[in-house]
């Protein structure tokens, strides 16, 4: 079992200053949704995965447990690299199934703590597969990702909904990028929007946790329980948009970015989005980053759809 560090604590810390420093002083504030990941937040996302009103996790696994065994022999990947792992639960299903082909598992997160703790696992359930753990941005160039067979890439948990249209562009011709002929790419995303924000609050306090995180790591003094939870979905965009409000009017200092921000009564910063795809859509953003649509599976409902691609 490998770790391999792409991002150290330090550029970790250099981007999260960069990102809250133009995000925050932006009109209307946003945070990349990256941040809501540290030990707490992958955490509690994994618990959000298992909430009642969230139907995307179950829905993919029913998906994946279907259909595995044809993505593999269509594929047959040699290496199998998942970007976003996180507790990398689901991946379960595609390494039983790619297991006659692959050679090695090659996660990749941004959250160190919620990596190395799925490479470890997965190392001692897996012992006859290599498990290659990767700490890095996926949204930087992915050239230094571990080569040697044919790869697939996974990209799964609707991830690619929390990209925007020119980062989900960059993204797709990145990953484009890096792949051979033949080689692929699995992904998946709901078409409807859902609870984005549950009774027990679990995803409120996964939003607020940023707040958390932007105080422990750049000595903000932001007070979590003036901030409430908002999902508001945009027909225009076709997104679901996680927000923070302010609940009354304050001002917030950030030492470690020597920064002084307000907000007015009611203002929001918006902390992620959670885009939906049409499949026509998808598969045309798809074909303009040079792959081709090779399977595309819908649940019986038509809300979600697992979508394999390869280079031609
Ligand atoms: N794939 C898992 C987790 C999805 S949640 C699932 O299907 O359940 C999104 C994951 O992406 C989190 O683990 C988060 O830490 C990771 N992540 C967010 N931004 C990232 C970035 N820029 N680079 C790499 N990983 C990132
Ligand atoms: N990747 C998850 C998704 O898009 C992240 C998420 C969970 C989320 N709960 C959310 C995004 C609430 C926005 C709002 O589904």
């Amino acid at each position: 079992m490998i770790v391999d560090v792409h991002l150290r604590p330090e550029d970790l810390d250099a981007k999260l200053r960069e990102d809250a420093r133009r995000g925050l002083t932006s009109d209307p504030k946003y945070l990349s949704p990256t941040w809501l990941y540290d030990a707490r937040g992958s955490e509690l996302f994994d618990e959000i995965t298992r909430l009642p009103e969230y139907y995307p996790t179950r829905t993919e696994f029913a998906l994946l447990r279907q259909h595995a065994a044809d993505f593999a022999d269509a594929a047959r990947p040699e290496m199998l690299v998942e970007l976003g792992s996180g507790s990398s639960e689901k991946t379960h299903v595609l390494l039983d199934a790619l297991e006659p082909y692959l050679h090695t598992y090659v996660p990749q997160d941004v959250s160190e703590p919620a990596l190395r703790s799925a490479v470890t696992r997965l190392a001692a359930e897996y012992p006859n597969l290599t498990v290659h753990g990767v700490v890095g941005d996926f949204t930087d160039s992915l050239t230094h990702l571990p080569a040697g067979g044919k790869r697939a890439i996974a990209f799964l948990g609707g991830t690619i909904g929390n990209l925007v249209p020119s980062e989900r562009a960059q993204f797709l011709a990145g990953t484009a990028a890096i792949l051979h002929p033949g080689e692929g790419l699995v992904l998946d995303r709901d078409t409807l929007i859902a609870a984005y924000d549950d009774a027990a609050g679990v995803t409120a306090e996964f939003d607020r946790n940023v707040l958390r995180v932007l105080n422990d790591r750049l000595g903000a003094d932001f007070d979590p329980a003036r901030f409430v939870h908002r999902a508001v979905w945009d027909p225009e965009n076709e997104w679901i948009e996680m927000r923070l409000e302010a609940t009354e009017a304050m001002d917030v200092t950030i030492p470690g970015l020597d920064l002084q921000i307000s907000f007015a009564e009611g203002e929001q910063i918006r902390t992620e989005i959670s885009a939906k795809f049409r499949l026509v859509g998808i598969s045309q953003e798809l074909a303009d980053a040079g792959f081709v649509v090779r399977h595309e599976w819908v649940d019986p409902d038509g809300r979600f759809v697992l979508l394999a691609a390869s280079r031609e």
